[in-house]
């Protein structure tokens, strides 16, 4: 029975451990040599710390698809050698490392950019889609897009790339029927909802070649009776690995409750993981679950049942990046899954919940 421990092969990357550093926007836009190396710094941590596989924060392949001017980027040549310059830094330390490529399409508040989305939907209940409907001109120019900074990824050293497709954005837009509302051979049928991606895995393919690991963050779920239906999103998938993916991530995308709070190690944990399973019957790629893994058990039991390959986790690692010797010692980690980390605009390479607990006291003993 495989364990957290067990090392894992995808494609030609042998990871020490199952435990991936699941994408965490690090709120470092990457123009300049300092961003570079407190980048590198965060990641060289993790990759002391024993994680097997770390996904960058999601990074924008186009400037009209940032969500923030201090969303990460790599389409330009001052980002380039910041990028260069992290990758360099993570490989001393010993770590993998996975660029997660994203738009945010209808959710994008580029600066001096117009945003475009899949369909224009300004009066969607809580999570408007706003900007130019994408004509087939820009669809093809993004999805060239994805393609450039795959291969960008792969010049300044990355181990491979991520599509991002969950969590709302662009890949999430076309996906789920609650944002795609095209008539057009890019929307209606889940074949023509998947259209776009199936075209961004085929391009990235093309562009970084056959050896060059290509995974997925997939948002297999809406929690909404408008949005994407489980059946559709498992044919999408098996389309996906035929053109050529390497791995995949299991998320939610719109209404799902992704970051969940006041997760409970033991009791409340690991909550898609029946989700991925479903995946991993599936596909024979690599399945990583993510989402409020906190002890050693609940991790092992993931992989050891045969619900996925790896695991991984987001906040649990801003909070100690060596979680993994705390595991190794039975304990859990003590993240309170408050979602401060979500709420602070400075970079977010550190916990913010330490003042909180130690100002009011909350948890006994919880804070180091
Ligand atoms: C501060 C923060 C930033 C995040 N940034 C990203 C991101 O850039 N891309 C992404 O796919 N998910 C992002 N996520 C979601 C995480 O990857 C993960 O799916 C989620 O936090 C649940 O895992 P956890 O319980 O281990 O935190 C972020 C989460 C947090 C807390």
């Amino acid at each position: 029975m495989k364990m957290i421990f067990d090392p894992l092969t995808i494609k030609n990357l042998v990871l020490s451990s199952r435990l991936v550093r699941s994408a965490t926007a690090e709120r470092l836009a990457m123009e300049n040599p300092e961003d570079g190396e407190q980048m590198g710094a965060t990641y060289a941590a993790l990759a002391r710390g024993g994680v097997g596989l770390i996904i960058t924060g999601h990074i924008a392949v186009h400037p009209a698809g940032r969500l923030d001017p201090l969303m990460a980027g790599l389409y330009s040549d001052q980002q380039v050698e910041a990028w260069r310059q992290a990758v360099a830094l993570t490989h001393v330390a010993g770590g993998l490392l996975v660029a997660q490529l994203n738009h945010g399409g209808g959710r994008s508040r580029p600066v001096g950019d117009a945003p475009v989305c899949v369909s224009c939907l300004p009066d969607r209940p809580h999570d408007p889609m706003q900007g130019a409907p994408l004509d087939f001109a820009m669809i093809e120019m993004l999805i060239s897009a994805f393609a450039q900074t795959a291969r960008l990824a792969q010049d300044v050293g990355m181990n491979g790339v991520q599509i991002h497709a969950a969590h709302g954005y662009l890949g999430s837009q076309f996906l789920s029927p609650a944002t795609n509302q095209r008539s057009d051979e890019w929307g209606g049928s889940i074949e023509n909802r998947s259209r776009f991606l199936r075209r961004v895995v085929q391009s990235v393919r093309a562009a970084v070649g056959a050896n060059f690991p290509v995974g997925m963050k997939l948002g297999a779920c809406d929690d909404d009776p408008a949005g994407l239906r489980i059946e559709d999103a498992l044919r999408a998938v098996t389309w996906f690995q035929e053109d050529g993916l390497d791995f995949i991530e299991i998320s939610g995308a719109f209404r799902s409750d992704i970051c969940r709070r006041k997760v409970k190690p033991g009791v409340s944990e690991g909550y898609y993981v029946p989700l991925a399973r479903q995946f991993k019957e599936t596909l024979s790629i690599p399945v990583i679950a993510v989402g409020g893994f906190r002890s050693l058990g609940m991790m092992n039991e993931a992989i050891g049942s045969g619900a996925c390959d790896a695991i991984s986790m987001a906040r649990p690692l801003i909070r100690r990046p060596d979680i993994l010797n705390v595991l190794k010692q039975g304990g859990a980690s003590d993240c309170l899954s408050c979602n401060l980390c979500l709420l602070h605009n400075e970079p977010r390479t550190q916990c913010h919940a330490v003042n909180r607990i130690s100002g009011k006291s909350r948890v006994k003993g919880g804070a180091k």
